[in-house]
């Protein structure tokens, strides 16, 4: 595969070519986990717990975020908007009624919209509001509100839905079709199901007889993209879906959930996990697939605001998942701070596949400290992986420090 500068560019090439193919720009924004701001108020109520429970998100930024991406939207007009799920914070119906709202302006000016459910979307254990000293619960999203609200975006205008789940195959245009693949509805969770696949495999079929190029959607991811982040992340049939895939020359998959940014590579098949819009650098992504030549160009775009912020949330996390390092005696409070803004930048960086030149990290102050003060902490090993693997795993260990049940 071509190598670009930024990691998060990919150049990926579909099977068919076309003599006279159009051009499409899709737009991929994942992991929005918006919640309503009319369930909170910014250090009010039980504000800190949810603070403290954020797994990195800047949720606050989020309506404004939106905002922006539907200006962009409308003024640089996107053939599609594709979210692989979890639009919302965790199955509160009045975040839901607003994301509905940003889709249907979009709709409103000719954009398309093809969303999948995320595990965060439907009967979530834990729609909250935030206004009392403790969170309190708020009105659910149920698989039929969801459907109600969000499935004529993608699942209505489909040529095809699978039988069991909220699984669709949509032409994009005459020689271009997405097939999504749900996992979050069907009676496993995390599972895109037998009567699914089977489904699958038929509109698969179709397409290698009529030479129509397929892009697949899945909210989990289909191949691994991190060592650490692989149970509840990725897919738990995933080889089966990953197989069928590769046998019909599905050359890409887009997907979400792990939160972070990184693609995999097997065989044929890339699977792009695109990084949560509300972890930092606050943003979504652009596919360009040129059907002239099947050449798809995936490049990361953010947003101009609330960066720096972001990376104070992200920051925040770590230091509390480092509150309790282990280390030598003689470490001070000083060479402590130092250890952990250490860290900070590497595993943010990584995680957000941004880390560039890891050899200089190798000489800083910071990783001196690590060497003498915290071998004996596991987020040494972790980092170690991360600065010490041979070049095109070392952000495979993107994983890190990431918290139980994030996604
Ligand atoms: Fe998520």
């Amino acid at each position: 595969m071509k190598t670009f500068e930024d990691k998060r560019t990919a150049l990926i090439q579909l099977p068919y070519a076309r003599e006279q193919g159009s051009r499409k720009v899709l737009w991929i924004i994942t992991d929005i986990h918006l919640l309503s701001p009319s369930l909170y108020r910014v250090g009010e109520g039980s504000f800190s717990f949810l603070h403290q429970h954020n797994l990195g998100k800047l949720f606050e930024a989020m309506p404004q975020a939106m905002k922006e991406f539907r200006e962009l939207a409308l003024s640089e007009h996107p053939d599609y908007v594709i979210i692989p799920g979890d639009l919302v914070l965790n199955g509160e119906a009045e975040s839901l009624f607003e994301i509905e709202e940003l889709l249907s302006d979009l709709e409103a000016q000719g954009i398309h919209i093809a969303v999948i459910p995320g595990n965060h979307d439907i009967d979530s254990p834990y729609p909250y509001s935030f206004l009392e000293e403790e969170p309190a619960k708020t009105d659910p999203v149920s698989y039929e509100l969801f459907m109600e609200r969000i499935g004529r975006f993608g699942y209505c205008q489909a040529f095809s839905k699978a039988p069991a789940t909220c699984s669709y195959a949509l032409a994009i245009d005459e020689t271009l079709w997405l097939l999504a693949l749900d996992a979050n509805t069907g009676e496993v969770p995390n599972t895109v199901d037998n009567s699914t696949l089977a489904w699958a495999k038929g509109i698969l079929e179709e397409a290698e007889k009529k030479q129509i190029n397929v892009i697949s959607l899945t909210h989990q991811n289909v191949l691994p993209q991190s060592t650490f982040m692989i149970k509840g992340f990725v897919l738990a049939n995933a080889e089966e879906i990953r197989d069928l895939l590769v046998k019909y020359h599905v050359a890409l998959n887009l997907c979400g959930h792990s939160h972070l940014q990184h693609r995999s590579q097997y065989e044929s098949l890339t699977d792009i996990c695109t990084g949560a819009a509300c972890v930092w650098p606050l943003g979504f992504a652009v596919l360009a697939v040129d059907e002239t030549n099947g050449e798809c160009l995936y490049q990361k775009r953010e947003f101009s605001d609330h960066q720096e912020a972001a990376i104070r949330r992200m920051e925040e996390l770590i230091e509390r998942l480092l509150a309790r390092m282990q280390v030598e005696e003689g470490c001070g409070e000083e060479e402590k701070a130092e250890m952990i803004r250490f860290a900070d930048e590497v595993v943010r960086r990584n995680f957000s596949d941004m880390l560039e030149d890891r050899e200089s990290y190798l000489s800083q102050p910071g990783w001196q400290l690590w060497n003498k003060y915290g071998k004996n902490d596991p987020s040494f090993r972790q980092l170690s992986s991360i600065l010490l693997a041979e070049e095109g795993d070392a952000h495979i260990a993107a994983g890190v420090f990431s918290e139980k049940n994030a996604g």
